[in-house]
């Protein structure tokens, strides 16, 4: 059955959802407030970068299935369903989450909705939002209703996660909004996706503390890199070891830099936050701690770039790597353009290459200086700093790089690289939880 759908807010989620949706063959109208956007969609160009998603998104375009407006009148004409996929900052100066894009979304949406419609939050929201805009929902626009289906998309593999995702969360009051919402689904569905149908806290915390269990394994595994570094374990082989514990798993037990981007971040912190609202006070206060074991890593590899060359005053350091992650030209909260800061904080002098992310990271770092190539970038460098483990960096043959550096000096921020190699090839190789 083919869904009349908008979704609104083309951000990382609404433009992956939109494009998605339109693959499963549903006929979709994206919106958004922002007309130089919306602009760029109508032409085919994706402001980020996402594996997969621009061609996509042209084809649907092309094939007239998918279509931009800045109308929530058109919008509110057109759908059946409509997915809320504004962001949900951190509020400044607080780690609760500002809001006001969703509400300000669902009052002019329900302004202009006249019949029968769902309104299906995909955001991440404190638990609560969903009841509270539900009543909004209601009230101004009769006929309308609303349901939360939380993204569970990781940047890099957005499609993927989206077309073929691990289980379907569907939080709803009414047996026509489940019907809805399996409508929507049908294919992933078919493809034998379990789905979760509960209500609406459940839906939302399931978002909740997906995320806060996801950077809770990281910061462990990163608590036990600090405890190999005092007694000369290595955390690679002991992460290893572990991960082979079925009851453990490998995934999200990389040791390194920890974890940075739009979401874990801000999410654990907006959490906790909101556990404290509720009156259960102490019940997310080891988030905290999550949180400062991950930024502990940072400050530790400052420290070992600083050991590695005596003080980093005058120092030339390379930095490879800017965005929080492989596979993204995202840059918010990234771990690497931390450190690069942080190291020319210290009077070095930092050259930062990445494969996607340079623009974004000039945008948010322009006293950085960029180069557009890893051996440009490491050209006379007292040191390397290996902080975001692109493929291409694993790639690089040390030997070839040996000439044009200054120092043959590697600090590797995401044990990502073989520390045998790089060390056969003359080089110091010093990496977080090793000896
Ligand atoms: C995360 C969640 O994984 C998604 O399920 C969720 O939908 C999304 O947030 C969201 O809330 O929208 P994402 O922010 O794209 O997705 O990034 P991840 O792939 O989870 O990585 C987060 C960070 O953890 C990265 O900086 C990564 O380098 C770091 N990480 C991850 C580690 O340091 N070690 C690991 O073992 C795994």
């Amino acid at each position: 059955m083919t869904v009349r759908i908008v979704v609104i807010g083309v951000g990382y989620l609404g433009i992956t959802h939109a494009a998605c949706m339109a693959e499963l063959g549903h006929e979709v109208l994206g919106v958004d407030v922002d007309e130089a956007k919306i602009e760029q969609l109508r032409e085919g160009t994706v402001p980020l970068y996402e594996p997969g998603l621009s061609r996509m998104l042209r084809r649907h375009l092309a094939e007239g299935r998918l279509r931009f407006t800045t109308s929530y009148a058109d919008a509110a004409e057109f759908g059946d369903v409509h997915f809320l996929c504004v962001g949900t900052p951190q509020r400044d100066g607080s780690d609760s989450a500002d809001l006001s894009f969703v509400e300000a979304a669902v009052h002019a949406l329900a302004a202009e909705l006249t019949g029968p419609a769902l309104v299906v939050g995909k955001c991440t929201v404190p638990v609560g939002t969903a009841a509270r805009l539900a009543r909004t929902v209601r009230r101004s626009a009769p006929g309308a209703d609303l349901a939360w289906n939380p993204e569970f998309l990781r940047e890099g593999r957005a499609v993927d996660d989206t077309l073929k995702p691990d289980r379907l969360v569907f939080g709803a009051e009414s047996r026509a909004a489940l019907d809805l919402l399996h409508a929507v689904y049908s294919l992933p569905i078919a493809a034998g996706t379990p789905v979760i149908s509960t209500n609406f806290a459940t839906a939302e915390l399931v978002k909740a503390a997906a995320n806060a269990f996801l950077a809770t394994k990281v910061s462990f595994i990163n608590a036990m890199a600090e405890i190999c570094e005092a007694t000369g374990a290595d955390v690679v082989e002991l992460a290893r070891a572990l991960g082979y514990d079925g009851r453990i798993g490998h995934r999200y037990l990389r040791p390194g830099l920890g974890f940075g981007g739009g979401c874990l971040p801000k999410d654990i912190r907006a959490f906790r936050a909101r556990a404290q609202e509720l009156g259960a006070h102490r019940t997310l206060e080891f988030l905290r701690e999550v949180d400062a074991i991950n930024l502990r890593r940072r400050h530790r590899l400052v420290r070992l770039a600083a050991e590695q060359c005596g003080g980093l005053g005058g120092r030339r350091v390379a930095v490879l790597g800017a965005s929080f992650k492989p596979e993204s030209d995202d840059v918010r909260d990234s771990p690497a353009l931390y450190v690069a800061a942080a190291v020319q904080g210290e009077g070095a002098q930092v050259t930062v290459y990445d494969p996607k992310a340079i623009a974004n990271a000039r945008r948010h770092s322009p006293g950085l200086r960029y180069a557009g190539s890893a051996r440009a970038a490491a050209a006379g460098a007292d040191l390397v700093l290996h902080l975001t483990e692109w493929k291409e960096f694993q790639e690089i043959d040390p030997a070839e790089l040996s000439p044009v550096v200054g120092m043959r000096a590697i600090v590797d921020g995401r044990n990502a690289l073989d520390p045998l190699r790089w060390r056969a090839a003359g080089w110091t190789y010093r990496a977080l939880g090793r000896p």
